[in-house]
This record gives C-alpha cells, sequence and structure tokens, in this order.
C-alpha cells in the first residue's frame, strides 16, 4: 500500500499520528476540487459550497454515526476546542475538570481561557500504568459543585491511550456537566458512533487517522448546544438579512448553527470536499483488516523492545490502537536528541514524547506500513 501515499520511500514513516498522511487517491480527488473551484470560483463558493458541504457532511455523518444536521466542518481539533472552550459562559471559580493526560495546545487554551474567566482548570492525574476501569471514578471524585465542564480527550496524544469516553459523558451527564471530547485521533482509528458517546460536543479530525487533506475536521454538537456556540470568526452568518431563505444560504447554509459556524470567510473548502474520497479509499481497502494488521505490527515492536529493555508497558492491549507509547531507557531530557539521532542518522520518523518522568517513541502504524519498518525501528542503534 505504501506506493498509494505520497511519502518519500527513504524514509520509514511510523508517525501518522502528528499530521497524518494522504493517499493519492484523496489528494487527487481534493485536486479535482480546486480545479473546479477555480474554474469560477463565485459559482463554487457562492452557490454552490453549502450544498456540497452538505453532501461531504451527509457521508461523514454516516460514516461515524451521527447525524449530518449535528456536524459542521472546521480546520482542525484545536480550532473546535477553542470555539467551545470560548463558547462556554464561565464564571469565577468555575472548574472545568480535565486530565494529566491531554494534548499541549488544548491544554494551553483551557488554562488561559479559564484564567480570563477567573475560572479553575483541575488536571486530575492519571497514573500509568493505565487503569482504564479506575479514569471515571478518578475524575468523578474530583467534581465538586463548582465544576461546570468536561474536557477531555478520547486517545491521548504522548500517551496514545483510550479513555473510556462514553462512560466519563454518562457519569458527566448526570452529574450536570458539560461534555466536550477531544476526538484529534479517534475517527478512522478505532470504530466510532458519535451519538452513541454522547457527549455535548465531540470534535475530531479527518486529517489524521481518516487519511483526509490537511484541514479537514469536524464539529459535532448535540441539538440544544448548537445555537450556545459561537464561531471563532464572526462573519456573514451573524449578519442580519443572512437567514432564512434570504438567497444567502447557498453559500452559507440553511441552519444558524451551519451559518454561524461554517463560513469564516475566503478559505479553501476542497480538504472537507474530499473527506467522502478518504473514506471511499479505506473502505475501498478495507479498513477494519488493516487496523487489525496494523495493531499487530505495533504489539509486535511494543513487545521487542519492552523485552529487550526490561520495561513495563503502560497499558494492556486493548487500551491502545494503532498509536502505542513504547517506553526506552531514556531520560526525559535527552528525548529530543533520540528523535533526532532516529531520523538524521537512521531515516526513521518517529516522535519521542515524554510525560511523567517516562521517556516513549510514540509509534503510530498506519496501513503503508510494513514488517520491515518495524523491524528497521527494532534494530536501530539508538534503541538496541
Ligand atoms: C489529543 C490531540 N488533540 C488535539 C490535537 C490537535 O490537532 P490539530 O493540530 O489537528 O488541531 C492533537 C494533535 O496531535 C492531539 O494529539
Amino acid at each position: 500500500m505504501r506506493d498509494q501515499f505520497l511519502l518519500d520511500p527513504t524514509v520509514t514513516f511510523l508517525n501518522h499520528g502528528s499530521f497524518g498522511a494522504c493517499p493519492r487517491a484523496v489528494i487527487d480527488a481534493q485536486r479535482r476540487w480546486q480545479d473546479e473551484l477555480e474554474r469560477n470560483p463565485v459559482e463554487f463558493l457562492g452557490r454552490r459550497s453549502a450544498a456540497l458541504l452538505a453532501e461531504a457532511r451527509a457521508v461523514l455523518a454516516a460514516e461515524l454515526g451521527a447525524q449530518a444536521a449535528d456536524l459542521v466542518f472546521i480546520p482542525n481539533a484545536t480550532t473546535g476546542v477553542n470555539l467551545v472552550a470560548r463558547s462556554l459562559p464561565l464564571e469565577p471559580g468555575d472548574e472545568v475538570l480535565t486530565t494529566s493526560l491531554e494534548y499541549g495546545a488544548c491544554d494551553a487554551t483551557w488554562q488561559r481561557l479559564c484564567a480570563q474567566h477567573g475560572a479553575v482548570c483541575r488536571r486530575v492525574e492519571i497514573p500509568l500504568p493505565y487503569r482504564r476501569g479506575e479514569v471515571v471514578d478518578r475524575l468523578m471524585a474530583a467534581v465538586t459543585p463548582r465544576t461546570r465542564v468536561l474536557f477531555v480527550s478520547h486517545i491521548t496524544s504522548t500517551t496514545a491511550l483510550t479513555l473510556p469516553v462514553a462512560e466519563l459523558c454518562a457519569a458527566a451527564r448526570a452529574r450536570g456537566l458539560f461534555t466536550l471530547i477531544d476526538g484529534a485521533h479517534a475517527p478512522g482509528q478505532i470504530p466510532l458512533a458519535l451519538d452513541a458517546v454522547g457527549a455535548d460536543v465531540y470534535v475530531g479530525n479527518c486529517h489524521k487517522w481518516l487519511c483526509a487533506p490537511k484541514g479537514a475536521a469536524f464539529l459535532h454538537a448535540r441539538p440544544e448546544h448548537q445555537d450556545a456556540l459561537e464561531a471563532t470568526v464572526i462573519s456573514w452568518g451573524y449578519a442580519e438579512g443572512t437567514g432564512g431563505h434570504s438567497g444567502f444560504e447557498a453559500y452559507l447554509g440553511s441552519t444558524p448553527f451551519e451559518r454561524h459556524l461554517q463560513w469564516q470567510g475566503t478559505r479553501d473548502i476542497t480538504p472537507w470536499l474530499a473527506v467522502p474520497a478518504a473514506i471511499d479509499f479505506q473502505r475501498r481497502h478495507g479498513w477494519p483488516a488493516v487496523r487489525a494488521r496494523c495493531h499487530a505490527l505495533a504489539a509486535r515492536a511494543l513487545e521487542g523492545l519492552t523485552t529487550r529493555h526490561g520495561l513495563t508497558p503502560i497499558a494492556e492491549d486493548g487500551d491502545w490502537a494503532q498509536m502505542v507509547a513504547i517506553p526506552v531507557p531514556v531520560p526525559p531530557g535527552q528525548a529530543e536528541a533520540l528523535r533526532r539521532t532516529l531520523f538524521d542518522e537512521h531515516r526513521i520518523e518517529v516522535p519521542v514524547t515524554t510525560h511523567a518522568g517516562q521517556t516513549f517513541v510514540r509509534l503510530s502504524v498506519q496501513g503503508y506500513n510494513t514488517a520491515d519498518d518495524i523491524a528497521r525501528l527494532l534494530d536501530a542503534p539508538p534503541l538496541r
């Protein structure tokens, strides 16, 4: 499958997790959309965009177990987290509950927003080794009468762990909390049914594990919250006289949710229009079997490296999918040096992450990876 992707053949690419990688067929589909757009930008953006985006959303909704009316496209998960965090009416003393495993940029979003509102962002420690069964109790034990929001990743960034988000959302809902799930790594990596997750808002990337072009992500909101979400950029959807059948719906969309969040000024909408091509690519290539093969390869690397160094995996096999954080005997202060050596001297692109004083090779295995790629990692002198 490697030749279906545009990846540099001289690099052992084991970092799908950071920015994804897009198959040729999907990039070609995006380029066809761009060509069509440029034939008449006014026709495409001004008169057809809402309908084209609605079609793409319908395909995505069917793939993700959601209603198309509850989805809008956004450029990336970070934007989605910001949009929601900035929309919530946090009061001084309110608490946002999150975990110690969150992605740095989103963690920074909450820290900053809370500071601006006089609210408190509380990170609950999730100790390693990871015990999935303890997560709900740990977080719910930290809820106080001032807790308003629960924010957690579906799959964590540096540690690659799957959190029990459906159970967390149910428990938080029972306590009256607003739930926001950061699904940056989930779509395409694990089976996902958004309606079953039950979050108030779920943001996810299509440009990582779904293999869509960069800039393709979505925000899914329960109907009762859609009106309260404020776009990060105020644009035409908020202007007077652009609702209903004003003629603006051909590019702004038909619902207030769509009109407010979708049109943010002129931009390239083709990453979103190529999402159906990405879904089609994975369907044509039997993705459930591809995922299972990738997981098995990642498990081989985990077993090989941890056994060699006498280290213990941080989680059970079912707690991660195509991405796994493999502990390595390297002080956190030398993590970046290890990453650099692996790339500069061995042409292996893999991130080296740190968390709670431990260092990990965060391995991603995607459909284009082979047993040879894993063997090269295992044989790399800095990891021997
Ligand atoms: C858990 C998590 N959330 C959010 C993001 C940000 O994704 P994006 O850069 O597409 O906004 C990442 C990126 O790796 C991530 O790992």
